[in-house]
C-alpha cells in the first residue's frame, strides 16, 4: 500500500487525501477542481445534495481531455440524497449523479445520511438498494455516511456485500474512537469529513442548540501551533497529517488555489509517535455537524447524543 492511498475491503485503492466540495459554488468550483487535479488530488467528494455535480463533471471532463489525469485514476465520491433513501429510488438518483458528473460509474457511493422521506424504508433497505448498484457494477464501492455505531451494526447484520466506508465528521477536537475501533474490527474505510474542524461553517456552530458553544477552531489548538511551528508547516497541515498518519481518509474543502496546494502537501513529513499520542489525547468537543433537521425522525442517529447533552 502506498502512503497516499488506503485499500477497501473489495481491494480498491482510495486516495488518502481527496478535496471536498460542500458549499462551494459552482463557478469557482471548475477552477478548484482542476486546480486539485493538477495538484495531485485524485479523489473528489460530492453529494447531489450540493447542486455542485455538474460543474464537477465539467471539470472532470476539461483534465481528462487535456490529459492531466485518466479516469480510471480518479474517484469520485457522491451521495444519495435523502427523497432517493429508497431500494427502487436509488439507481435513478445515482444514474442523475453520474450524468452530472459525466462519469460512467462512480468510484463510491454512499447513503448520505439513515434517514429516508418514505418512513416504510428502514436502514437495512437502503443498504439493499446499495448492493444492487454495486452489483450493477454502477457503483465500485459503497457505504454510510452519517450512521451511528448501532445502525451500522444493523446493516453488518443483514450485509451481502461489506461495508467498504463510512463517511463521517472527524477532527481533531471530534476523534470519535469507538467508531474508529468498530470500524478497524469490520475492515471499514473511514472518510473523515470537516477535517480541519469546519472552521467556517457558523451555520452549524450558531443554529444549533445542542453544541458546545464554548468549542473553539482546532486551528488555534496550542499544541497545533506549537507543531506547525516544530515542522514549518500550517495549522491545517498538522491537523490532515494527524488523521492521514492514523490511516483516516481526509477530504479537506477549499476552492482558495494557494489552500488547496496547502492541504496537499502533508506527505513530505512524520508525526513522532508521541506527539501522535498527544494528538489522540486533546480534549474531545461535541460535534458540530448534527444534522437538526433528522430531529424527530425514527431513525435520527444522533438522538441519543442529543439526549446525553440536555442531561
Ligand atoms: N457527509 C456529510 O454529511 C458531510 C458533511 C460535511 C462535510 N462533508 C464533506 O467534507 C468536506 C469537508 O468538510 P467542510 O467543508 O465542512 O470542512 P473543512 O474541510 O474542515 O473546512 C473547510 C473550511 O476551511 C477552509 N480552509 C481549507 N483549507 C484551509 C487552510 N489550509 N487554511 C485555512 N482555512 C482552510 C475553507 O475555506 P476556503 O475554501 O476559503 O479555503 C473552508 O471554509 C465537505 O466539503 C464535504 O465534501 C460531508
Amino acid at each position: 500500500m502506498s502512503s497516499n492511498t488506503l485499500i477497501l475491503s473489495n481491494g480498491i485503492e482510495m486516495p488518502i487525501i481527496g478535496l471536498g466540495t460542500s458549499g462551494a459554488s459552482s463557478d469557482i468550483l471548475i477552477a478548484a477542481v482542476k486546480t486539485a487535479i493538477n495538484t495531485g488530488y485524485r479523489l473528489i467528494d460530492t453529494a447531489a445534495a450540493y447542486n455542485n455535480e455538474e460543474a464537477i463533471g465539467e471539470a472532470i471532463c476539461q483534465c481528462i481531455s487535456e490529459n492531466l489525469v485518466k479516469r480510471e485514476d480518479l474517484f469520485i465520491v457522491t451521495k444519495c440524497p435523502t427523497p432517493f433513501l429508497h431500494p427502487n429510488k436509488q439507481e435513478s438518483a445515482l444514474k442523475e449523479s453520474l450524468q452530472k458528473l459525466k462519469l460512467g460509474y462512480i468510484d463510491c457511493y454512499l447513503a448520505h445520511n439513515p434517514c429516508p422521506t418514505d418512513l416504510t424504508v428502514k436502514v437495512e433497505d437502503i443498504w439493499k438498494g446499495l448492493e444492487m448498484l454495486y452489483e450493477k457494477k454502477l457503483a465500485k464501492s459503497i457505504g454510510l455516511s452519517n450512521f451511528n455505531l448501532e445502525k451500522i451494526q444493523r446493516i453488518l447484520n443483514i450485509a451481502k456485500i461489506p461495508i467498504h466506508c463510512v463517511q463521517i465528521e472527524l477532527h481533531l477536537y471530534f476523534q470519535q474512537k469507538e467508531m474508529l475501533e468498530f470500524c478497524r474490527k469490520h475492515k471499514i474505510a473511514i472518510m473523515a469529513y470537516a477535517p480541519l474542524g469546519a472552521p467556517n461553517r457558523s451555520f452549524y456552530k450558531r443554529f444549533c442548540i445542542f453544541c458546545n458553544q464554548s468549542s473553539v477552531i482546532p486551528f488555534e489548538d496550542p499544541l497545533i501551533i506549537e507543531l506547525a511551528k516544530k515542522y514549518l508547516k500550517t495549522p491545517a497541515q498538522i491537523l490532515l497529517r494527524h488523521l492521514i498518519q492514523s490511516n483516516l481518509n481526509v477530504i479537506p474543502k477549499s476552492t482558495n488555489e494557494a489552500r488547496i496546494k496547502e492541504n496537499f502537501d502533508v506527505f513530505d513529513f512524520k508525526l513522532s509517535g508521541e506527539e501522535m499520542e498527544k494528538l489522540n489525547s486533546v480534549k474531545q468537543n461535541s460535534r458540530t455537524f448534527w444534522l437538526d433537521f433528522l430531529i424527530g425522525h425514527l431513525e435520527d442517529p444522533f438522538k441519543d447524543e442529543r439526549q446525553k447533552q440536555m442531561e
